[in-house]
């Protein structure tokens, strides 16, 4: 908190202490008794799970022994360990259990060993390899190169003889899909990767037999044993690049035009083909032994919601006990909860096929994969086997790459035409898109179709009704099979068609109707996208990375339709970006927000004031209007009645917007979503719109507390001061 010149409040983007609360400040209800109703809440639903689980715990106790009455006795065979203390819980749990008359008392036996059963102590050989193949199915294999000698017990001695075992498990991970991920590696000759691959060159130069260990097309990527494909890109040409490639170690190279290895220090052999960038993704295949074939492989497609309807497919697969992985432009997930680093571009071909090797490596049993038009038209996606193809819509975004709407649209079709097998492949369409029939008719039209929408009746999937709010969505979904009643925190609507679309490959691929729902329903948020931030404020935070004037004015559209009382939006606009943007976005924010605050978003080398005097153009001030009325301490509504404030420091832009919401209101973040940095001159430093969100829940909750209003921006001191 600081104090400026002119004796106004003025949030401290510092980490320092609000003002002390006095005892009783808090709307009446002190901490203390808030924390006590939170309690008493937590113990009812305790108690009523106990009640609701209580049939499952009894028959569980049924045929434990009971604990011995003398408490010394007890501890005797079970020792100090965890386990024994965990038999010593659940006996006692009985006992009491027996005295409530819920259980018939089950004395202890005077010896153990019943005939008939001998007990295991060791397995025979087959055995132990159909457990081993158990255990690597469950992703529970340790990695052998990370077992210690004298670490040599095995999963396999925990049979029979728990004394042995060693206790390392990772309590927080407990019943998640942790594993141990493991890099495969491969390798194979030039020759034989020609050969698998179908890559017909046009000469081969050298030794073609040398071993080949990786293959890159960025020279900088090159490791020793890599072949090398010169490709020929938008900005540049990977022929310029032979030298630094060699000296990193390339062993072989692929080209298109006619260069000389003969000066080189380590390429043995050079083969020529007519065009590099097309035999890549297939000597990329080849080369990681076309992992996608063995997998089952979703690929969506579409302008908006690949990314959201990714996680909810992965999501239904996770809970139909599938190893899924995923390829998304946020994340990169192996399966289950192993996220690789984010990824900084899409992936290339070759990228795509050595992820896919490593997750099937490491048991993934399913992909899903957001196929970009770029990617598609790029023939990122070539060579991969999909089994799924989803469509989920298609708008006029994205013409700067694409020539034409044509192109695009048959960019975005290629996925779609590789759906020929009416056995295993199938298309699931959002026929609410104009674009429908276009899609449905590519590849075989004997391919089964799974159709969605939210208007159109007809579709496979549809809404029977459907509620949106600040804080969740709830829909009742008809399907083929049944119908669905699905909750979720993705808010909006358009997040019902992202919802519709997972409903639909499940249906597709006949998933219990059961899993369907549970799995839709632990996907509590996707990153940035309309993330709700949920400190039992009483209105709602969201964090979305909408940062182009067609992306914020649909999310605050979006926003509008949940019904909030106000919409409170904090919006910046990069540096050394786009400036013709910033008076756009400034005005799709003031019109379509009741209270909008300016701030920064990657000033980079500008001067943050500038950026803020070129959006205020757009709501036709400039920052000398605007600082004016700060002299007079109030900033009067605009011509439409909106608010409009500004601060060029980000931390304190979104404090001051949390601290206005009242309930019933929507503050929106808007601009980074997921990103995780602001860069101011040349320095990139964490920052995390999410984080800082649930901070300024805290410290305004303290500020509150202290009697301070912050309904006003710039805050003023409190009436007693
Ligand atoms: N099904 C949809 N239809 C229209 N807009 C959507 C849909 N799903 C998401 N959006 C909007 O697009 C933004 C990006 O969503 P995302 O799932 O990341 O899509 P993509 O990966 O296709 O870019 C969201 O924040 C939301 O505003
Ligand atoms: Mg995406």
């Amino acid at each position: 908190m600081a104090i400026g010149p002119d004796g106004k409040f003025y949030p401290s983007p510092a980490e320092d202490d609000p003002p002390e609360a006095p005892e009783d400040a808090g709307h009446g209800i002190s901490k203390f008794q808030q924390i006590q109703r939170q309690a008493a809440r937590a113990r009812k639903i305790q108690e009523e799970q106990f009640k609701k689980d209580q049939a499952t715990f009894l028959s569980a106790l049924e045929d434990v022994e009971d604990a011995p009455d003398n408490p010394e006795d007890a501890n005797e065979d079970s020792g100090d360990d965890l386990f024994g203390d965990i038999d010593k819980a659940i006996a006692l749990k009985r006992k009491e259990f027996v005295k409530q008359g819920l259980l018939k008392p089950n004395p202890k036996k005077e010896k153990v060993t019943e005939v008939g059963v001998e007990p295991i102590e060791e397995l025979l050989p087959e055995e132990e390899v159909d457990l081993e193949e158990i255990h690597e199915l469950q992703g529970r294999t340790a990695v052998p190169n990370e077992i210690n000698s004298n670490d040599e017990v095995s999963d396999l001695n925990y049979v029979g003889s728990s004394s042995s075992m060693s206790f390392d498990l990772d309590v927080d991970n407990y019943g998640k899909s942790k594993a141990r991920i493991v890099e495969p590696k491969f390798k194979m000759t030039l020759a034989e990767l020609l050969d698998e691959s179908k890559v017909v060159p046009v000469s081969v130069y050298g030794n073609i037999e040398i071993e080949i260990r990786g293959i890159q097309h960025d020279s900088r990527e090159v490791n020793s044993g890599d072949l090398f494909v010169c490709c020929v890109g938008m900005k540049t040409d990977g022929h310029l690049y032979l030298t630094e490639a060699d000296k990193r170690g390339a062993v072989a190279v692929v080209a298109s035009k006619e260069i000389n290895i003969d000066e080189t220090l380590g390429c043995k052999a050079l083969v020529i083909v007519e065009d590099t960038n097309s035999v890549l993704p297939a000597l990329a295949a080849s080369f990681y032994r076309n992992p996608s074939k063995s997998m089952s492989v979703i690929g969506i497609t579409g302008t908006n919601g690949k990314t959201t309807t990714s996680y909810l497919i992965k999501g239904m697969y996770e809970a139909m006990a599938l190893r899924t992985g995923m390829l998304s432009t946020v994340a990169y997930y192996i399966h289950g909860d192993n996220k690789l680093d984010s990824p900084l571009t899409t992936p290339d071909s070759v990228l795509v096929q050595k992820l896919m090797a490593k997750m099937l490596h490491n048991g993934t049993e399913a992909v899903v994969m957001e196929a970009s038009s770029h990617g598609l038209a790029l023939g990122r996606c070539d060579e991969i086997d999909f089994d799924i193809a989803v469509f989920t819509n298609l708008t006029k975004d994205h013409m700067d790459f694409h020539s034409s709407e044509e192109e695009y649209r048959d960019a975005k079709a290629k996925l779609f035409t590789r759906m020929v097998d009416p056995d295993r492949h199938r298309k699931i369409v959002n026929i609410d898109d104009p674009h429908a029939p276009f899609f449905i008719a590519q590849g075989n039209p004997d391919v089964p179709v799974v159709t969605y929408a939210i208007e159109n009746k007809s579709a496979d999937v549809h809404p029977i009704k459907f509620e949106l709010s600040l804080f969740e969505t709830q829909v009742l979904v008809n399907t083929p099979q049944g119908i669905l009643e699905i909750s979720s925190g993705l808010l909006g609507k358009h997040n019902i068609f992202n919802i519709l679309a997972a409903v639909a490959v499940g249906i597709a691929v006949g998933a219990p109707l059961e899993g369907i729902v549970r799995g839709i329903e632990e996907v509590d948020a996707v990153p940035g996208r309309c993330e709700l931030i949920d400190e039992e404020q009483a209105f709602g935070v969201i964090v979305d990375y909408a940062h182009t004037p067609d992306a914020l004015s649909r999310l605050l559209d979006s926003v509008r339709e949940l019904g909030p009382r106000r919409v409170i939006t904090v919006i910046g606009c990069g540096g050394e970006r786009d400036r013709g943007k910033r008076p756009m976005m400034a005005k799709i924010a003031v019109d379509k927000s009741d209270v909008t605050l300016l701030t920064s978003d990657n000033p980079r080398t500008e001067d943050p004031l500038d950026i803020l005097d070129d959006m205020l153009a757009g709501v036709g001030l400039t920052m000398q209007d605007y600082l004016k009325y700060g002299e007079n301490d109030y900033y009067p509504p605009l011509p439409n009645g909106h608010r409009l404030f500004l601060h060029d420091i980000r931390r304190v832009a979104v404090r001051a917007a949390v601290a206005m919401g009242e309930e019933g209101d929507m503050v929106v973040v808007a601009g980074k979503g997921h990103e995780t940095y602001q860069i101011e001159g040349d320095k990139k430093e964490f920052f995390d719109d999410r984080e800082e969100c649930r901070e300024a829940l805290q410290y305004v909750d303290e500020l509150h507390q202290a009697g301070i209003d912050t309904s006003e921006f710039p805050w003023r001191l409190p009436e007693s001061h």
